[in-house]
């Protein structure tokens, strides 16, 4: 029988069955290594960028360390027989490049592999199919040292990582995510300071973002010559962007911004080259530095899917004052209209867009919404974690889903972000996104009503 879900404050187009979304479709939830694992130095692990970032005063909220994060390391048999439980079919999660390499090339620590291989066979023992992603934030301070993203040797410390990885897990693990969301750890890390490494500035962001497409692509050609039957994908974060008025200095801001956010790393991909606004300084700068027309071939790979994840939308006006870019955002809480507990504007009609936009592109085979989520104050009432807040969104999200794929959008999935609480990077522990609640002094999990939610609607 098909299970209805009706949350009264909505609409009746709101109405949701699983069974819509037809019967391949993918349902699964996603973590990342830095923000799960905890166990920074257990079995031979190196420090990250995020170990050494934390330890900087002022850099995370609450003076929060992603040390012992929540502990998947030693409790991935609970947490997967949460994914179960809960009805998912698909678990995502990311591999620490200094757990298996601690000095970021060179030497293998076998202890990481086997944590790793642990972590495979009981996705399968329970019949989950594992996607690994291989870059999600947390390169090895080691390599950090020398440059990190912004070194030359990029290329050539991500292709070592991506042949052991290939060589350890690809006789089990068929789905491949190369990058997530390079836009992020880019500017977040290497221009605006707030993510590790925390540089600041230009120099080292034009190289981190030339470093990351060629790593995009040379990484799928890897994993496709290495890995039979690969079903290779990379993750992008998108984000609509609207101009706060008609009036054209604010048109031609949220232009620039959209090509920053949307554009940057999927034209270079398809095969495109390197995006252009006219008027655009800092691009025309990055176009120079990296010597942009000489690499459109080597930044080109034909990935099987196109993983999307988008948190919000965002108004942009023009501002003088911020140099290069000349643009600002106008925050949702400013222009009141519905956000998350990070500010991020709930905006499922723009996620709608953004889908059919990416799939008009033409290149692009298939799309996976590869993370989709929310943080929300989570209300305890009498045991429960009662987060309306969050049920209502997956709701809403799901329906703008729906809607696109029944418009001719080939999407292949849907991966929520995320599974447990965890350490969300330079916010803490205080920004939850779980569907399961996580105690983090006694590591206890419960499982929200968000989470429930899902399993009803996936066991329908
Ligand atoms: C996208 C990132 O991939 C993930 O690591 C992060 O926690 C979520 N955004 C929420 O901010």
């Amino acid at each position: 029988m098909v299970k209805i879900e009706l949350c009264q404050n909505l609409p009746l187009q709101h109405l949701l069955n699983k069974e819509a979304f037809g019967p391949n479709f993918h349902w699964g939830v996603a973590i990342a290594a830095a923000q799960n694992e905890g166990a920074w130095n257990t079995d031979g692990r190196g420090p990250s960028i995020w170990d050494q970032f934390a330890r900087r005063q002022g850099k995370i909220k609450g003076s929060a360390k992603p040390f012992e994060s929540v502990d998947f390391y030693h409790r991935y048999k609970d947490d997967l027989l949460l994914v179960k439980a809960l009805g998912f079919s698909v678990f995502r999660f990311s591999v620490s490049w200094s757990r298996i390499l601690p000095e970021g090339i060179g030497r293998v620590n076998k202890d990481g592999i086997a944590f790793y291989n642990r972590v495979i066979d009981e996705c399968l023992h329970l019949g989950l199919i594992p996607y690994v992603t291989l870059y999600h934030w947390d390169l090895p301070q080691a390599l950090q040292q020398d440059g990190g993203w912004a070194s030359h040797q990029m290329l050539k410390w991500f292709t070592r990582f991506t042949q052991v990885c290939t060589d350890a897990f690809g006789d089990r693990v068929k789905h491949w995510i190369i990058l997530n969301e390079p836009m992020g750890f880019t500017s977040l890390g290497y221009m605006l300071g707030k993510h590790a490494p925390g540089k600041t500035g230009l120099q080292q962001f034009f190289p981190a973002v030339h470093n990351a497409l060629l790593c995009q692509a040379e990484g799928g050609r890897l994993v496709r010559a290495s890995v039979s039957g690969a079903k290779i994908g990379t993750s992008f974060s998108c984000s609509e962007v609207v101009p706060y008025t008609n009036r054209e200095e604010d048109v031609q801001a949220a232009k620039r911004i959209d090509l920053l956010l949307n554009r940057l790393f999927i034209e270079p991909l398809l095969g495109r080259g390197y995006p252009q606004e006219p008027g655009f300084t800092l691009m025309d700068k990055m176009h120079i530095h990296n010597k942009a027309w000489k690499y459109t071939e080597r930044m080109q790979f034909n990935m099987d899917f196109i993983g999307l994840q988008n948190y919000f939308a965002t108004t942009i006006r023009y501002n003088p004052i911020i140099p290069y870019i000349q643009a600002s955002e106008v925050k949702a809480a400013v222009r009141k209209v519905p956000h998350t507990a990070m500010g991020w504007e709930i905006n499922p009609d723009s996620f709608y867009r953004m889908l059919r936009r990416f799939w008009r592109y033409g290149g692009v085979k298939e799309i996976m919404v590869t993370e989709s989520g929310a943080a929300f104050p989570d209300q305890l009432q009498a045991g429960r974690i009662a987060d309306q807040d969050r049920i209502h969104y997956f709701q809403q999200y799901l329906h703008a889903l729906l809607r696109a794929k029944k418009d001719g959008v080939n999407i292949s999935g849907y991966l929520v972000w995320t599974l447990t609480d965890n350490f969300e990077w330079s916010e803490g522990y205080k920004a939850r996104f779980g569907l399961v609640h996580v105690d983090v002094k006694t590591q206890l999990r419960t499982i929200k009503d968000s989470g429930y939610w899902f399993r009803d609607f996936l066991q329908a």
